[in-house]
């Protein structure tokens, strides 16, 4: 047989990624509104009621008071629709937003990691950042992957519309050296900070210079003698800790420099793995290496490194996969209480809304079937709703020890 022959030098492989951003920034426009930013649908009353964890007739009561200061929704034939902000209002004037029901001091900070690809883990910051949000929580999500899938969801194309000043990037370049610079060094996150379309979610975009991060962070490790390579995630955030309740952080798929220093920063971590042999060898691998990470935080540190919380995720399962449900038992005994009890279900659904950029929060007039959707968000919720109980539980604690430090 004869194969034509397609040698590839740098022209071919400039033209065929050429091409492919072509493709997708298409398919990114037909999912954008006209006036192409990503623009989140309304909730009704009775998902408003939900999201609140509120009786309707609570909402109905409140709105009844025809008080000035509160949103009335828009109506359509059938029912009234709110904006996020709005439902945020309600919830206020209720009492019922996180900030006022908890003592929060200072963000949580969940790290989501593993340095495998593929096995959900921006799917799971997305959804968990977002599922936050929608629960009145300030929440910001960090993109710490150059390859940017989180920032994507936000209906952003990395390379067009992200500044590097929007990105971790100077925190990992630091002061040194930024001060011949002519943006120079700002010393606080604030400045990459942007908002989103998600009321009350905010965003710390990437783009693939982020990949020069890892090389500043190891270079700065050789070359400034009190560099500490893995602290600037935790130092940043602790410079906007009175704006946030929640810090989500999505990492690339190795265990570098950037993705140690998230780890460091987290007070929570959610490991996604597949029940897959492979998924679970490399998720064992991961452990194997996260050790090695946290000793040398050990060695540094006056405190040993403990996380709050620690969560083996099952992700992207298919129950109807015989040899799926052993790995995922297995994975369920070993780490039990290290584990959330339910598995991310893999769904068509997620598949299906996948190319319109959209995430299961902010899907609506779904084409398929109705059931699959909602056990769709069942799972999510399901997930979710454990890493929650997890950040009040360590927001309780938190505000504890405070307490009794003060009484002591
Ligand atoms: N629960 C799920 N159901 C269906 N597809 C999923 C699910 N979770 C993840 N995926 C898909 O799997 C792929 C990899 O997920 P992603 O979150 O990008 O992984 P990672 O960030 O670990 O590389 C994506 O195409 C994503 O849409
Ligand atoms: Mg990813």
């Amino acid at each position: 047989m004869i194969t034509k022959r397609t040698p590839a030098d740098l022209g071919v492989i400039r033209d065929l990624a050429e091409k492919a951003g072509a493709v997708i920034d298409r398919a990114r426009q037909a999912a954008l509104d006209p006036e192409t930013h990503k623009k989140l649908r309304r909730f009704t009353l009775r998902e408003a009621a939900q999201t609140l964890e509120v009786h309707p007739r609570k909402i109905y009561e409140l709105l009844g008071q025809n008080d000035p200061g509160l949103p009335t929704g828009e109506r359509t034939k059938s029912k009234r629709l709110f904006t996020l902000e709005e439902i945020h209002l309600l919830q206020a004037r209720m009492k019922q937003l996180p900030a006022q029901k908890y003592d929060i001091r200072e963000p949580v900070v969940v790290t989501v990691a593993n340095f495998k690809g593929g096995v959900a883990k921006t799917f799971t910051a997305v959804t968990l950042a977002q599922f936050f949000a929608l629960k009145g929580y300030r929440t910001l999500a960090i993109d710490l992957d150059p390859q940017a899938s989180l920032t994507s969801m936000f209906g952003l194309n990395p390379q067009r519309d992200v500044d590097e000043r929007q990105t971790f990037l100077p925190y990992f370049y630091g002061p040194e050296m930024l001060k011949d610079t002519e943006d120079g060094w700002t010393g606080t996150l604030e400045t990459a900070i942007q908002k989103t379309y998600w009321h009350g979610l905010d965003l710390v975009a990437s783009n693939l210079q982020l990949y020069g991060g890892d090389f500043a962070l190891g270079m700065r490790k050789d070359s400034e003698p009190n560099f500490v390579f893995f602290k600037p995630v935790a130092e940043a955030i602790a410079s906007v800790r009175d704006r946030y309740d929640v810090v989500v952080i999505d990492t690339p798929p190795s265990l570098s420099f950037s993705a140690t220093a998230a780890i460091y920063a987290a007070d929570g971590l959610v490991i996604p793995a597949p029940a897959a042999m492979v998924d679970f060898e490399s998720a064992r691998s991961f452990f194997t290496l996260l050790c090695d990470v946290i000793e040398v935080f050990n060695k540094r540190e006056a405190q040993p490194k403990q996380f709050d919380f620690l969560k083996l995720l099952v992700s992207k399962y298919q129950p109807s996969v015989p040899v799926q449900q052993r790995i995922a038992n297995w994975q369920r005994t070993i780490f039990d209480d290290y584990c959330v009890s339910e598995p991310m279900l893999l769904t068509t659904v997620v598949q299906n809304i996948g190319p319109a950029m959209q995430t299961i929060y902010e899907a609506q007039d779904y084409k398929g079937s109705r059931q699959a959707f909602k056990r769709a968000l069942e799972s999510v919720n399901a997930v979710n709703e454990q890493i929650e109980a997890e950040v009040i539980g360590t927001i309780q604690a938190r505000a504890a020890r405070h307490g009794r430090e003060k009484a002591a």
